[in-house]
């Protein structure tokens, strides 16, 4: 595919007023990938309506399940959610192409692993060279068999197997896809399932396998599920997704004269991370609790225009939760005085693209000085920051990076070039309407 450029203007005015964003998407995925799990018809609201998830929805329907939401006219997707519930999944016509969604394909494996079928797993350029052996490795031990033409990435057959054997398993990383995999296949496993993890993921599934009659206890760093068990349908309503709101946060930080309301958005903890990060920062950003969706707290983030920024260090064990927000945090740290630094951070070479490297890329252009040891990312913040004239950024087509490097050209006075700035269709469609929608 050719690459297309996009430019980027500065925003007329400053941020200002109340707005919401489109539905959580790690929450949209299980949302619809659980409802085709189960027996009977969910009802889901508030989806997601981006890339990432038509990729799940297609590939649930490829293998039986029976979808008819609808779109709403604020830009989501409700409706009902037919599973397969205890007949399991049919045997698709070909392969499933996952697309650019990490969180599709590793899942799936879960879901596909105890049911006798055999089913080839592919993706996107960018998804066919992410490591999937933290997967198979655990649902291997199960019992689950793979066949794989690389040395660890897709395309992959899978070859489920019924029942699988129950284990319990110390995750090599905090992963939450990583989890969900298993605790998946645990569903259908003899007794059961524990996973442990060296540090806190986000939670979701724990919250929300409950919700469809599962069997599940979830403590700091162990989640477990008893099997077999096949899911009842239920209701989701999928609260705002806070790694969108992330970025409508930041370009307050950073467009002067700017305030802003983000409403009805996930305040999980594991996701918030970049509030406390950014309160930390000096930033002038605060959260209310209004309730819970299901058992999701939702709730209002407000952010201001902050001057004075101050660097400061992430340890490893919260990296977890500001994972996908990194590269705009990044952004933010490149404007604040004295050093930022995130621990242990490897994970961000093997997402949609290199973060790692495409954020010091990134910074480099802008004259800041980023750099990596080991596994940690520092960057050397400019309070006085000039942009360069012409600037043109490469999104990797990863729609995170393409976000972050058009807040240059959004908040600032230049205009900033992005190749492939479509790729933020992947989880924030709305993302330019709505920063012009408050920049009125
Ligand atoms: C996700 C988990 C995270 C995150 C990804 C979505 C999920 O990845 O980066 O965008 O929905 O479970 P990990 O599996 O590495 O935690």
């Amino acid at each position: 595919m050719s690459e297309q450029t996009t430019v980027i203007n500065p925003l007329p005015a400053p941020l200002n007023g109340s707005t919401r964003v489109p539905g959580d998407k790690s929450i949209s995925h299980r949302a619809v990938l659980f409802s085709a799990m189960a027996e009977g018809t969910s009802r889901v609201s508030g989806v997601l309506d981006s890339g990432d998830v038509r990729s799940s929805i297609r590939a649930v329907q490829a293998l039986g399940a029976k979808v008819t939401l609808e779109k709403q006219v604020d830009g989501s997707l409700s409706g009902g959610i037919t599973g397969w519930g205890e007949r399991g999944p049919i045997q698709p016509d070909g392969p499933i192409d996952c697309g650019n969604s990490g969180t599709t394909v590793r899942l799936l494996m879960g879901i596909l692993a105890p049911w006798d079928i055999e089913v080839e797993l592919t993706g996107d350029d960018s998804l066919r060279k992410r490591p999937m052996r933290r997967i198979t490795a655990p649902l291997m031990k199960m019992g689950v068999q793979f066949s794989l033409a690389g040395r660890e990435t897709l395309p992959i057959t899978i070859h489920g197997s019924r029942p699988l054997r129950a284990i319990e398993y110390d995750a090599p990383m905090a992963s939450a896809q990583l989890k969900t995999a298993v605790l998946l296949a645990g569903l259908g496993a003899t007794g059961k399932t524990i996973l442990n993890e060296p540090a806190i993921s986000r939670n979701h599934t724990e919250l929300m396998l409950p919700e469809y009659g599962a069997v599940t206890t979830a403590a700091e760093r162990v989640a477990t599920v008893k099997g077999p068990c096949t899911l009842r349908a239920c209701e989701v309503n999928v609260p705002g997704d806070p790694s969108s709101a992330a970025f409508l946060v930041c370009a307050a930080l950073l467009k002067p004269g700017s305030e802003v309301q983000i409403e009805n958005v996930s305040l999980n903890a594991g996701r918030i991370g970049f509030t406390r990060t950014l309160e930390r920062m000096g930033a002038n950003v605060s959260i209310e609790g209004l309730g819970t969706a299901g058992k999701e707290p939702y709730g209002i983030i407000s952010a201001r225009y902050t001057h004075e920024l101050v660097g400061c260090e992430i340890p490893a064990d919260k990296i977890a939760s500001v994972i996908d927000e990194i590269p705009v945090l990044a952004l933010v740290a490149a404007h604040a005085r004295g050093l930022t630094v995130f621990r242990q951070v490897g994970e961000l070479r093997v997402k949609e693209a290199n973060r790692l490297k495409a954020t010091i890329d990134g910074l480099s252009q802008l004259g800041v000085d980023a750099w990596v040891e080991g596994d940690d990312l520092y960057i050397e913040g400019q309070p006085d920051l000039q942009v360069p004239d012409g600037l043109v950024f490469n999104s990797h087509k990863d729609h995170r990076m393409a976000m972050t490097w058009s807040l240059v050209g959004l908040c600032g006075d230049k205009p900033v070039t992005i190749v492939d700035f479509d790729s933020i269709k992947i989880s924030f469609p709305s993302f330019l309407g709505s920063l012009e929608g408050l920049a009125r």
